[in-house]
């Protein structure tokens, strides 16, 4: 095995060389309104590929730069080798089609993912493609469908308004949009997951230190994601401890007051049967699923919010115009009253696509293949990125500007060029939760609150998910 690799392993990831500075550009912010920053490139050229750890560097350093400049060379496609492996990157709304939806059987689930199997245990998000997926698949997907989430709704109107209400006795200073949206994701999750929130600050800090570790081991090959060597590894061993004791304490606590049992989603699993069987699910798998959703929904809808409160507060007018719209409705008080909220869907809409929260999704090939003629061999890697395909100017008018009148008017969406919930049989089950979550969360702060704007639009964080950095502030004035 090459020295390098555990190398690698053994370290920190912020111990890594510092690779990136030889290829990264300046991202001058422009002062007009209603631009997003654009980068120049002041380094043409594609990251150095290194023997051994191919573009590893520059994946692990700084993914966002290193997808802006694969974007930049505007090739049909790209391709690179990752410790060793071929690495496809698909930059058309085709090739995400092709790779997702038409050839998902000869694209499937990698065994990059795999490596979160360790971490959030055999839940459906970590179930390789196959019969027992599938039959999980059906018997989670109705519990998410649109109108099955309507007993949610006032979960989130609750946490809404809790929120506002913080908002008001904190607005003497600035607050970090990223903590506020994460404690607000937070609390929706675990209230329709099982009925409780708690107040633990440490929780979201432990999540967070899961996020960046998971985040730089994902890439790295199987073995690492539970080393123990660094201190890193063994902070992840403790957080996962951590979410083990929370997922049985809520399990046993259920069983212990069945009677009392609300209608949340462990009430669900409790009453389910294991795919395919007559057999109740054991208490593991409940653990399991339980650890998935909060895995791919807290982070997920918490990016969504912080940077709609960030994109709302450098574009007055459609704060102007979300409020308008709280204001005709008044009150969230029924799944019609959600539907009504089409421009604050459509600037969820904009956020999604300009900050898509999962940047990075991967399928790896089962046969040799094809993506829209170009041949992929078995075992290689497919990159398909959201962030990438979503900024393309080829697919969308001024790719680079925040304009949510676009998803009220002109349908480009509709063109195809636009998968922050992913595509295809594994598509995000938690889309419509994670919408209505959103628009309750906006809909109480635009009707309220008047949100400073933030001077300086910040760089987006690649970890697990894209995130803004803990300290960008945002000031809120309540109205009177
Ligand atoms: C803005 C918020 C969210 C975004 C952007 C998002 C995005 C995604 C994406 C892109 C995928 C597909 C990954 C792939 O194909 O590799 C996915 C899968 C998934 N999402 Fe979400 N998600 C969000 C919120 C949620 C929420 C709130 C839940 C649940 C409460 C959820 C549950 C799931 C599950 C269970 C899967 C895996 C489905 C499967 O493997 O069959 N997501 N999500």
């Amino acid at each position: 095995m090459s020295p390098l690799i555990p190398a690698i392993a053994s370290a920190d990831y912020q111990l890594l060389p510092k690779f990136t500075h030889k290829f990264k550009w300046s991202m001058p912010m422009t002062n007009a309104a209603n631009q997003i920053n654009q980068s120049s490139i002041l380094f043409p050229k594609m990251p150095r590929e290194y023997p051994l750890v191919g573009y590893a560097p520059a994946l692990l350093g700084d993914p966002i730069s290193f997808l802006d400049s694969i974007g930049r060379l505007g090739n049909s496609h790209f391709e690179f080798s990752l410790f060793g492996k071929p690495m496809f990157v698909a930059t058309s709304k085709d090739q995400f089609n092709e790779c997702l939806l038409v050839k998902s059987k000869d694209f499937g689930f990698p065994d990059l993912y795999k490596n979160m199997a360790t971490v959030i245990g055999n839940g459906i998000t970590a179930t390789p493609d196959g019969p027992y997926w599938k039959k999980k698949r059906l018997l989670l997907q109705p519990r998410f469908g649109q109108r099955s989430i309507e007993s949610f709704l006032k979960h989130f109107v609750t946490i809404a308004k809790s929120n506002a209400l913080k908002i008001k006795s904190n607005q003497a200073t600035p607050m970090s949009v990223h903590q506020l949206a994460m404690d607000s994701a937070l609390k929706s999750l675990f209230s329709c997951l099982f009925s409780k929130t708690f107040d633990q600050p440490n929780v979201f800090e432990d999540f967070r230190d899961i996020s960046a570790i998971v985040g730089k081991r994902f890439w790295m090959p199987n073995f690492i994601m539970t080393s123990k060597l660094s201190p890193s590894g063994r902070r992840l061993s403790k957080h996962i401890s951590m979410l083990d004791d929370l997922a049985y304490s809520v399990i046993d606590e259920r069983i212990a007051n069945k009677e009392e049992a609300p209608e949340d989603f462990l009430s669900f699993l409790l009453n389910s049967k294991e795919p395919g069987t007559e057999n109740a699910l054991t208490h593991e798998q409940i653990r399991d699923e339980l650890i998935n959703f909060i895995f791919a929904g807290y982070e997920t809808t918490a990016c969504l919010l912080s940077w709609a409160l960030i994109l709302l507060s450098r574009h007055q007018d459609y704060l102007s115009l979300a409020r308008a719209e709280a204001l005709r409705i008044g009150e969230l008080n029924s799944f019609a009253d959600f539907e009504q909220c089409k421009m604050i869907k459509a600037i969820l809409s904009e956020t999604l696509r300009l900050y898509p929260p999962v940047w990075v999704m991967i399928r790896q090939a089962m046969v040799d293949s094809e993506i829209c003629g170009t041949k992929v061999k078995k075992g290689s890697n497919v990159l398909l990125s959201p962030y990438l395909l979503q900024r393309q100017e080829s697919a969308w008018t001024n790719a680079n500007e925040f304009n949510p009148s676009r998803f009220l008017t002109d349908g480009t969406h509709k063109a195809g060029a636009y998968y922050p919930f992913g595509h295809g049989p594994r598509h995000c089950l938690g889309n419509h939760f994670a919408m209505s979550e959103a628009i309750a969360f906006v809909f109480y702060i635009v009707r309220d609150f008047d949100i400073d704007p933030v001077a300086k639009l910040p760089a987006p964080q690649a970890l697990i998910t894209l995130q803004p950095p803990m300290d960008t502030k945002i000031h809120f004035h309540a109205l009177s």
